[in-house]
């Protein structure tokens, strides 16, 4: 049994997979209309969501299969002190698969390993989001026509976005993918995804705070919001918010073909002048997703069925597993709330003393 708790838990093949069954469920819906029959979908949702929440439950209506669940903590016994563990132990009990959105960095990878059903991230804190990287890479797919050669620009929060840095790690394992970086200082994507994601894999990248300067250059812009959310100062957050709105004027010297993308939602970043734009992609994106989000339960479900076993989860290209006590510093992470959690680290290079939660990656010196 599979898990999607990061979009590296596919392979390539498995993501093209999933696009020729998106595929052929845009050419031929009445194929699928049963094919979910009998099955439910568990939707728990302890963080507000419009796309990711109601594009789960529209896909598995659609494959004839039925929905529980709830779209805010305060209506489950998360409230009352209930943990991720035990809440994917119960849902187990009552429906076949499980799409988890949560604020805390890494809670779907704990129930994930709780739970003896699928469990699908519908996005963890500002760690990552690999059903929106799904649906990114579709559109990007159905707009370009490959998924190499491409000059991406991902532009506005790349500290907190987690779409960004699931997509980032998507493109990984593309050639010719080159990136440009766009954003204030103060939100610059984090250190070690350069280090372990891009340069590690030898992509070419430059970072850069201005837009404009670089928009000749693009294929792709990705654009995304300031995450008020994640801040833990408000005041900083109502500085950096409106760093970039794209207006029409701002696409002047851009590709006549340039596709621009954004997870959504929309704040104050892309003017509605752009949704005129033929190369706005953003609400083809939404529905991508949903034909995305479709055959991923098809297959979740299909590898249960064969094979019942939970798959181990740790999956990073770790040399050891540490359990040495210390507990992680992120106070974001699963980890630093529920206290029951077995701190546990990765030590991604032997020799070295940098190792990584396996919750929510976050880095930690041990010997
Ligand atoms: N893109 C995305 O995750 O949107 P929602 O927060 O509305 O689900």
């Amino acid at each position: 049994m599979r898990s999607l708790i990061d979009i590296v838990d596919f392979s390539v093949e498995e993501v093209y997979g999933l696009m020729e069954t998106a595929q052929d469920i845009i050419a031929n819906p009445a194929r699928y209309a049963d094919s979910c029959r009998g099955k439910k979908i568990a939707t728990l949702f302890f963080e507000p969501s419009t796309r990711t929440r109601l594009s789960f439950e529209a896909a598995m209506l659609e494959l004839g299969g039925s929905v529980i669940g709830f779209s805010e903590a305060s209506s489950s016994s998360a409230a009352k002190g209930e943990s991720v563990a035990d809440t994917a132990k119960v849902i187990s009990c009552y429906a076949d698969i499980v799409a988890m959105r949560h604020p805390r960095d890494g809670a779907p990878f704990v129930a994930a390993q709780n739970a003896s059903i699928p469990v699908i991230n519908a996005g963890d804190g500002g760690h990552c989001h690999p059903t929106q990287t799904l649906a990114d890479l579709f559109t990007i797919y159905r707009e370009k026509g490959r998924l190499s050669d491409l000059t991406v620009g991902f532009c506005g929060d790349l500290k907190y976005g987690r779409t960004v840095h699931s997509l980032i790690a998507a493109l990984s394992r593309y050639t010719g993918i080159r990136l440009v970086l766009i954003s204030p200082n103060e939100l610059k994507l984090p250190e070690h995804i350069k280090t372990e994601v891009i340069k590690k894999n030898g992509m070419e990248y430059v970072e850069t705070t201005d837009l404009e300067s670089v928009m000749p250059e693009l294929d792709i812009l990705y654009m995304t919001r300031v995450q008020g959310e994640r801040f833990a100062d408000k005041s900083e957050f109502l500085r950096l918010r409106d760093s970039y709105i794209l207006t029409a004027e701002k696409l002047n010297n851009a590709k006549r073909d340039l596709a621009i993308l954004h997870p959504l939602p929309r704040v104050n970043e892309i003017s509605v002048k752009v949704d005129d734009d033929p190369r706005a992609c953003y609400f083809k994106q939404v529905s991508n997703g949903k034909y995305m989000r479709m055959a991923l339960i098809l297959k979740l479900l299909n590898e249960a069925k064969k094979d019942p076993v939970r798959a181990p989860l740790i999956h990073a290209d770790a040399t050891s597993l540490i359990r040495s006590g210390i507990r992680c510093q992120n106070d974001r992470c699963i980890s630093a709330v529920e206290q029951e959690l077995e701190p546990l680290f990765i030590r991604t290079e032997p020799g070295k003393k940098i190792c990584r939660c396996v919750y929510c990656e976050t880095a930690a010196e041990i010997k």
